[in-house]
């Protein structure tokens, strides 16, 4: 295997170091390239750039494997705990007894808002985009934490990310309650993570929610499906800004908008909407394949593709299973589920798909799971911010300890005008 690769550009031969990683696609190391050549790439959409070297996740979308620091996703469907996933993704290794209760005892200690932040609630729109909301408030805990602007020990990110991990989730549930003109509850401290949050969501004054074994290990899973994805839009997002050493919670919320995309997180509302609207009679599932391929139309078949995967997303294939568990479990059917079922068949053998390796996405079926547990369409991808939070905290960290990191700064290929001079506004036409 050789460690260089060459390039022959007018007349002259260039030598490129070859990086090479744990598993994966080897790289050519292009940094010194324009420095030796006047050359820059020219990789639109970064579909072909490795940006950083990284320890956290691996992804082979060739033979459909997700594994966070080496352990296989498949590996955490049984058990589903998603504050041990969170320690992993971040701190590198499956936290001891002692590890686990600590930071358990952080989140559950860090997991009320600062009243002035709580206040701001009240003046939010009813109808306000909770996506919006979730950016928002996560870089307002910038203002009211600002010891945790500069993290620079490894105490300081601990603290830090439990608070961001721990006020995320009221957060979410405030904009959730806010949506619904329902009362705040507050946190609890009896509950575990994932039922805390659920607690806030759907219990009342005077009605406590209960949160059934099926449903908490339902919400655990959705969220440790989601908790990291290498490179995807949001993370290299978080990755950018903080390059400018930006703060950990202004990088994160920077992610949170990249999310809210339909192309990216916020698919998992486009694919529920799109069940719903075949559910209507609005649509036939083979029609809205027909759009689907149809390149005179903007509509895609949402839950569908990917840019790394050409094989089924082992999260789908996991989330599909789930729902299947969870309204066994649970006594209860969807006819989402059916329409879902039937639209993936219908893509699976339709040559459009077939050729492009078009599979159902984490977004596909995570939707119906979320109506499962009982999760507003309003808050999917507030949920899916939620799992992946700890992602982008890992990344966020790795970055930032990193010595030979420095800020991300591409180049571009400018097609524009070539120099022209300044017309005053009397001469112009
Ligand atoms: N429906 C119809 N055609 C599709 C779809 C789709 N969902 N996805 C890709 N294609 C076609 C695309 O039109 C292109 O066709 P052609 O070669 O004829 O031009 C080909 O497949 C390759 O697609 P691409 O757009 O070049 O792929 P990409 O890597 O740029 O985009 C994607 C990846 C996920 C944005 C895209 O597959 C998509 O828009 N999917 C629907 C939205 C979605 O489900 N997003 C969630 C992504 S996974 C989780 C996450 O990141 O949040």
């Amino acid at each position: 295997m050789s460690d260089k690769a060459t390039l022959i550009y007018e007349g002259r031969t260039i030598e490129l170091p070859v990086v090479r990683g744990t598993e994966g696609n080897p790289a050519i190391d292009i940094s010194r390239l324009r420095a030796k050549t006047g050359l820059i790439t020219y990789d639109p959409s970064l579909a072909n750039t490795g940006l950083c070297r990284s320890e956290i996740t691996f992804v082979d979308g060739e033979e459909g494997i997700l594994r966070y620091r080496g352990i296989p996703i498949e590996q955490f469907t049984k058990r589903p705990d998603f504050v041990e996933v969170i320690w992993l993704l971040i701190f590198g290794h499956l936290p001891n007894k002692e590890e686990l209760a600590e930071f358990s005892t952080l989140l559950t200690e860090n997991e009320l808002l600062h009243e002035g932040l709580r206040h701001q609630f009240q003046y939010i729109p009813v109808d306000a985009p909770p996506m919006a909301i979730l950016s928002a408030a996560l870089t307002s805990l910038a203002f009211f934490h600002q010891e945790f602007l500069a993290v620079e020990d490894i105490e300081s990110v601990i603290q830090a990310a439990a608070r961001l991990i721990s006020k995320v989730r009221t957060i979410a549930a405030f904009a959730c309650r806010r949506s619904l003109g329902l009362p705040f509850m507050f946190p609890d401290p009896k509950f575990r993570y994932c039922a805390n949050l659920l607690h806030m969501m759907f219990s009342i004054p005077y009605k406590q929610y209960v949160v059934t074994p099926e449903i908490e290990d339902a919400i655990n899973l959705l969220f440790i499906l989601h908790a990291d994805h290498e490179q995807n839009c949001s993370t290299s997002t978080v990755r950018t800004v903080g390059s400018a050493q930006a703060n950990l919670f202004a990088s994160c919320a920077a992610g949170v908008c990249a999310l809210w995309g339909p192309l990216h997180g916020g698919a998992n509302v486009e694919v529920i909407e799109m069940l719903n609207r075949i559910q209507a009679g609005g649509i036939s599932p083979e029609q809205c394949i027909r759009d689907a391929k149809n390149k005179d139309k903007p509509f895609r078949l949402y839950g569908f593709g990917h840019r790394v995967y050409r094989h089924y997303d082992p999260r789908a294939k996991i989330l599909k299973d789930a729902c299947d568990r969870v309204f066994a479990q649970l006594h209860r059917k969807d006819p989402l589920l059916d329409i879902a079922r039937k639209l993936e068949e219908l893509a699976l053998t339709d040559p459009y798909f077939i050729e492009r390796k078009l599979f159902p996405n984490v977004d596909f079926y995570s939707g119906i799971l979320l109506r499962a547990i009982g999760i507003p369409t309003n808050m999917f991808t507030v949920c899916f911010a939620i799992g992946r939070l700890p992602g982008w905290i890992a990344q966020w960290k790795e970055q930032h300890a990193d010595p030979t990191a420095k800020i991300l700064r591409p180049r571009q290929v400018y097609t524009g005008p070539a120099k022209v001079d300044y017309v005053p506004m009397s001469e112009r036409a």
